[in-house]
């Protein structure tokens, strides 16, 4: 190749890779935009009280912090409204075994760090953690495990390692509960069965969804 042909080939492939590199960052940068939603006051305060508690020297999130309790990446997805806030209040009145001590945080603050949470559960990570609560697990697709996802039941329980820890582990559920009838009424109405329960009413669940849910829970033992 000639002198002028190298020279070419130099200027003119570094400005085609320099245009596609600046085409690319705009694509980015433009698109980053739609991956968080706003940021209210509300989330802004309760960022501060995340610091101001401590929160990071127990949980994960996004990435950073330690792993003494759960990650906390997506924790508000398929909570029920409310829950939370009671939880951060006074954890063990939520949940009688709750490892996380109350922390003296005030029903205001609750309702702030939960909107904090909010906010980092809707930000898009590209299905990072890449164990989130809400994985599905590889098991045999039966109508019942169908049911069982389809209503976010992992977002607080766990079966065989994957799932949230907000309720009991279910992976041997079968052997503490294998009465099919006090399966339909707890899910049905859980506080009629145990009392303060925080677990949600599922009124919604059609009855032969119920079916469908109670024979797969039987399987668990
Ligand atoms: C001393 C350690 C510790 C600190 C500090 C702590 N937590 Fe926790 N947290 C836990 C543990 C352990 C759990 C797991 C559930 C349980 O058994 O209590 C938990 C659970 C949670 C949950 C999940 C509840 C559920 O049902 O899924 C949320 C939300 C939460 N913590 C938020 C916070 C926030 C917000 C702070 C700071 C204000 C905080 N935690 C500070 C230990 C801690
Ligand atoms: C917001 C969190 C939450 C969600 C969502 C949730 N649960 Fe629960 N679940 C709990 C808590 C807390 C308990 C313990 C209190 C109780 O037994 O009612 C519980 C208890 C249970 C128990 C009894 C376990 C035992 O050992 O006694 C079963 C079975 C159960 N849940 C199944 C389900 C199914 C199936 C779904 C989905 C349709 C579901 N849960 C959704 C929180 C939740």
């Amino acid at each position: 190749m000639s002198n002028r042909g190298v020279r070419n080939l130099f200027v003119f492939g570094s400005l085609f890779f320099f245009v596609i590199f600046v085409a690319l960052t705009f694509d980015t940068m433009k698109r980053l935009d739609k991956r968080a939603p706003e940021i209210t006051a509300e989330v802004d305060e309760g960022k501060k009280l995340w610091h101001k508690y401590d929160c990071i020297g127990c949980h994960t999130i996004l990435g950073n912090g330690s792993y003494f309790a759960p990650d906390l990446t997506k924790v508000t997805v398929n909570k029920p409204e409310g829950y939370l806030e009671k939880f951060l209040v006074n954890p063990k009145k939520v949940k009688s075994t709750a490892a996380m001590p109350a922390l003296g945080i005030t029903p205001d603050e609750a309702k702030k760090l939960v909107a904090f949470l909010d906010w980092v559960s809707k930000v898009d990570t590209n299905g990072w953690p890449p164990k989130p609560v809400l994985a599905t697990f590889r098991m045999p697709q039966t109508p019942g495990v169908t049911v069982y996802q389809k209503y976010g039941c992992s977002s607080c329980h766990m079966i065989s390692g994957v799932g949230g820890t907000s309720g009991p582990d279910l992976t041997k559920v079968a052997s503490r509960r294998p009465d099919p009838e006090w399966h339909k009424r707890h899910l049905r109405e859980p506080s009629a069965l145990v009392p303060d329960s925080a677990m949600p009413a599922y009124p919604q669940i059609s009855d032969e969804e119920l079916n469908q849910l109670v024979d797969y829970l039987l399987t668990l033992k």
